[in-house]
């Protein structure tokens, strides 16, 4: 058939620490057809060739963020990427590296969200509530709208160097989530936020590495909000 890419070796991670004494890789053939995604391939794999394999997914869209995993040594959204941009007919999937495996591609994403809940991941008001909506001006919704794009996927986190030697890392996602919050015009919790990532574990951590913005599938830049957050908790402490 025209639309046929050919058949495609997976080469896939697999361990479960219930039965296995050791991880290995386990092989599967997958003929695979134009616009075929990675998502796509593993429910193949996972419907007709071994179904228990383990892996987690929801809404197909790169929306939802649940799909992160390392392809060909990069973090990527299986939903998203399509086999066709990978180059070589033999794909190696990987759990996202930095977090405890749970079993096969699933790994423990507590320690993460634990990290992103330490910020406050909301709109703080002191003022008393207007009865009517907040409204920003476009111009201080720019500033934070790259930030706000961020699907938590743990991508960046998970790449990062300084995560995996300090899992108290706050890390590039929940320091993106500071940002957001830091620089939203309508927020009133902005010296209380900066103390907790000037803090032993938050921005000086990062050693401006840049796996973060390279692994990023919704193509944000968490190392240049880390910049500006560094900036503010300068300007805080003098
Ligand atoms: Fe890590 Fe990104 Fe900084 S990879 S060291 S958070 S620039």
């Amino acid at each position: 058939m025209a639309d046929t890419l050919g058949l495609y070796t997976f080469k896939i991670f697999r361990y479960n620490p219930d039965k296995d004494p050791k991880s290995r890789y386990d092989t599967f053939a997958v003929e695979v057809r134009q616009g075929m995604t990675i998502l796509d391939c593993l429910q193949k794999i996972k419907g007709s060739l071994d179904g228990t394999l383990s892996f987690r997914r929801s809404c197909r869209s790169a929306i939802c963020g649940s799909c992160a995993m390392n392809i060909n040594g990069k973090n990527d959204l299986a939903c998203h990427l399509q086999v066709s941009r990978l180059r070589g007919r033999t794909i190696t999937i990987n759990p996202l590296p930095g977090y405890p495996l749970i079993k096969d591609l699933v790994v423990d994403m507590g320690e993460f969200y634990r990290h992103i809940a330490a910020v406050m991941p909301w709109l703080v008001r002191r003022s008393p509530c207007p009865d009517r909506e907040l409204l920003q001006f476009p111009a201080d919704r720019d500033r934070i709208d790259s930030a706000v794009n961020c699907i938590l996927c743990g991508s960046c986190t998970s790449s990062c160097p300084q995560f995996w030697f300090n899992p108290r890392y706050l890390g590039p996602a929940a320091l993106l989530k500071a940002y957001r919050f830091i620089f939203d015009s309508r927020d009133e919790g902005r010296d209380e936020r900066l103390a907790i990532v000037d803090d032993r574990y938050g921005v000086w951590r990062c050693r401006t590495v840049f796996n973060c913005d390279e692994a990023c599938p919704k193509k944000l830049h968490p190392n240049e909000a880390i910049a500006g957050l560094k900036i503010e908790a300068l300007k805080r402490s003098v």
